[in-house]
């Protein structure tokens, strides 16, 4: 009888624990089992009545379907509670459904889209792919910058080797070369891509951007059609009343050389540098300077995007913040 007793409140102590932790339907299941299977700890325990003897087993049947019932109905309630549970997070049907969010391109892949389809309408064939890990000849020497000059400050180079004979290139100006290098003139090309220089992540300098290059040889080649050329570029591009500021410039490979501003919200913003191919440059590539004249110029993409958007701060085009890019 004592050994009933103590049982009963040993059970009774450890299933209140155990059902306390229980959260679903399948542990309780396991639970059931556990206590009123076959040999289940309670059914077990109504094996133990045959021995205790006749006048105790009242008192000890007693005892024992109390705890029955305890644990029965300790069961039952938790199995509601459960099933309750799951109706409060059943799907509410009559909710108006997420509207489905597709994707858009990237400001600056909008400018690209539209550049390239500017040149293909003006006769330049668009190259996609170019290298961006340079050697120093493409990037600078066969460009007239040869090694020390100081014009090699105007480029903050980052290179990838310790002889500094590679480098992330600095401008799209070395495809110039690389297609020269393979055909003969008279050639159209315009060449979008990404360039690297040692500058500072700030509003308005980004340590990787883009820039878009274009070179056009061909014979008889003026500063007329350079101007012409850029003119319908930005017109096409920032609307039909674009006004362009030509500013005489220097690069090593053009000559004359001119950096071109757009005027916009007020002020005039540098977009490009471009001038008439020099001719060390055409001797590099083998063409002869006396029969071919081109010209050259190289866009800064993130700018044109920028004046094209309004967006303040180049840093916003990198950040993949979906706040901003959603605006457009
Ligand atoms: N490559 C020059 C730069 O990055 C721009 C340029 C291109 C100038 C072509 C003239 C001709 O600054």
């Amino acid at each position: 009888m004592e050994e009933i007793r103590s049982k009963v409140e040993q059970i009774r102590k450890e299933f209140n624990q155990i059902i306390a932790e229980v959260s679903d339907l399948d542990a309780l299941e396991r639970l059931r089992i556990r206590y009123f299977g076959r040999k289940g700890e309670v059914t077990e325990l109504f094996k133990l009545l045959k021995s205790v003897p006749a006048e105790q087993k009242k008192e000890a049947g007693r005892l024992l379907n109390e705890l029955k019932n305890e644990v029965r109905e300790a069961i039952a309630a938790r199995r509601q509670e459960i099933e309750a549970s799951f109706e409060r997070e059943a799907y509410d049907i009559t909710l108006p459904g997420r509207p489905i969010s597709t994707g858009h391109k990237h400001p600056l892949t909008q400018v690209f889209e539209e550049l390239n389809e500017i040149a293909i309408g003006l006769g330049f064939e668009v190259i996609t792919k170019s290298p961006e890990i340079e050697t120093d000849y493409y990037n600078f020497e066969a460009l007239n910058i040869p090694a020390h000059h100081p014009a090699r400050d105007m480029w903050s180079t980052l290179f990838v080797t310790d002889d500094h004979k590679m480098l992330l290139r600095t401008h799209t100006s070395p495809v110039q070369i690389r297609t020269m290098e393979k055909r003969q003139p008279p050639l159209r090309i315009f060449v979008p891509g990404r360039v690297y220089r040692l500058d500072p992540f700030d509003q308005t300098h980004a340590p990787a951007f883009y820039q878009a290059e274009g070179l056009y040889v061909d014979r008889n080649v003026s500063f007329a059609d350079l101007k012409g050329t850029l003119e319908l570029f930005a017109k096409e591009l920032f609307g039909p009343k674009t006004k362009l500021k030509f500013v005489p410039s220097f690069f090593p490979f053009t000559e004359p050389s001119a950096e071109v501003s757009v005027y916009y919200n007020g002020e005039w913003l540098e977009i490009l540098g471009c001038g008439m191919v020099h001719p060390k440059v055409f001797e590099a590539v083998g063409y002869d300077p006396e029969e071919w004249s081109g010209f050259a110029f190289g866009f800064g993409v993130d700018r044109m995007a920028m004046i094209k958007f309004g967006i303040k701060d180049i840093r916003l085009l990198y950040e993949s913040d979906i706040r901003f890019l959603k605006e457009f």
